[in-house]
């Protein structure tokens, strides 16, 4: 099967260090990877092409790329299943900065992982012989821990993209791997301090959700489901004061008791109502939407059948309370 490969190139030390699109013609199996085709483009073409792979069985995660600008491995991504239009787009991945071609520097995304201490923090009395974790508690963290640090979440998250200083997909699923091993923390399995941490400025309440990293993973890790359950293990363990935690309970109080959003009062509920300075920055935004006739009714009233929502929380409700 003939497979043309348009790939973004970068030489740093080029004359003019502009990246470029370069377009390559393969012949490889029909069954061909991404990365049989980059290499083939590598050994026949231009052994200058620059990029990473070791392991090709989706383990190492060195492969990853961007392929038709959604991060993958290359070496998971079947060649016949990615051309489009005739193409298959390969690029560096993203947020990370370009060292040649398809090589990215790890340096900041190893510093964040670093940063949520990666290793077990038992904060209790040391137990008289080994720490004793459950069957049922090591298999829920058997999706998590089958992460293998390739960067496709860190490549597609739309908020490190406007925000370098958030800690990310990849760092915060590894912070959840240790809140949610009974061993980290204290006698009760919960990480406190760990999670006063995460709950900082740039930690688990910065993500806003976009599932692009759920997307990207190739191991069905979905760290933005990890970063979710982090925030109710933040709330269980007491951290209401961050605006975080506020927004979840203004936002869930509201649909609640009303059946939907109430808007006008979910900034100052999420923000503090007396954080005076925080509300003024809203300001603007609160003028755009009066002008624009979108400002938000100043009564909130009920849906129609608003108990049948109600009903809704009641039934999700109760089985947490029973835990
Ligand atoms: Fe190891 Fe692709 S080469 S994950």
């Amino acid at each position: 099967m003939d497979v043309t490969i348009k790939v973004k190139r970068f030489d740093p030390e080029a004359a003019d260090p502009q990246p470029f699109w370069q377009d390559f013609t393969v012949e490889i199996d029909d069954k061909g990877t991404v990365l049989d085709a980059l290499i083939k483009i590598r050994e026949d073409n231009d052994g200058a092409l620059s990029l990473r792979c070791s392991c090709r069985s989706s383990i190492c995660g060195s492969c990853a790329v961007r392929i038709n600008g959604h991060a993958g491995l290359a070496c998971k991504t079947q060649a016949a299943t990615a051309i489009k239009d005739g193409v298959i787009t390969v690029e560096p991945a993203g947020n990370m900065p370009v060292i040649k071609d398809l090589v990215v520097n790890f340096d900041g995304f190893w510093d964040k992982v670093m940063e949520i201490d990666p290793y077990l923090k038992p904060e209790g009395e040391e137990p008289e012989a080994e720490y004793i974790a459950s069957n049922e508690a090591m298999l829920h963290l058997s999706n998590v821990t089958a992460c293998i640090m390739c960067g496709s979440c860190v490549s597609d998250c739309t908020v490190m993209e406007v925000d370098p200083t958030f800690l990310g997909p990849a760092a915060l699923a590894k912070a959840y791997r240790f809140t949610a091993d009974p061993r980290d923390g204290d006698e009760n399995g919960v990480s406190t301090s760990r999670l006063e941490e995460l709950t900082k400025p740039s930690g688990m309440w910065d993500c806003t959700r976009c599932m692009e990293c759920v997307a990207a993973c190739p191991k069905g890790v979905a760290p933005m489901d990890r970063i979710m359950a982090m925030r109710d293990q933040a709330i269980d363990a007491g951290f209401h004061n961050t605006n975080g935690a506020r927004h979840t309970e203004a936002f869930s109080d509201s649909v609640e008791h009303s059946g939907w959003l109430d808007e006008l009062r979910l900034v100052p509920k999420s923000v503090g109502m007396m954080n005076v300075s925080a509300l003024m920055g809203y300001a603007p935004i609160a003028i755009q939407a009066l002008t624009h006739g979108k400002m938000p009714p100043i009564i909130h009233h009920k849906i129609d059948k608003a108990e049948n929502v109600k009903k809704i929380f009641d039934k999700v409700e109760t089985p947490k309370k029973r835990r």
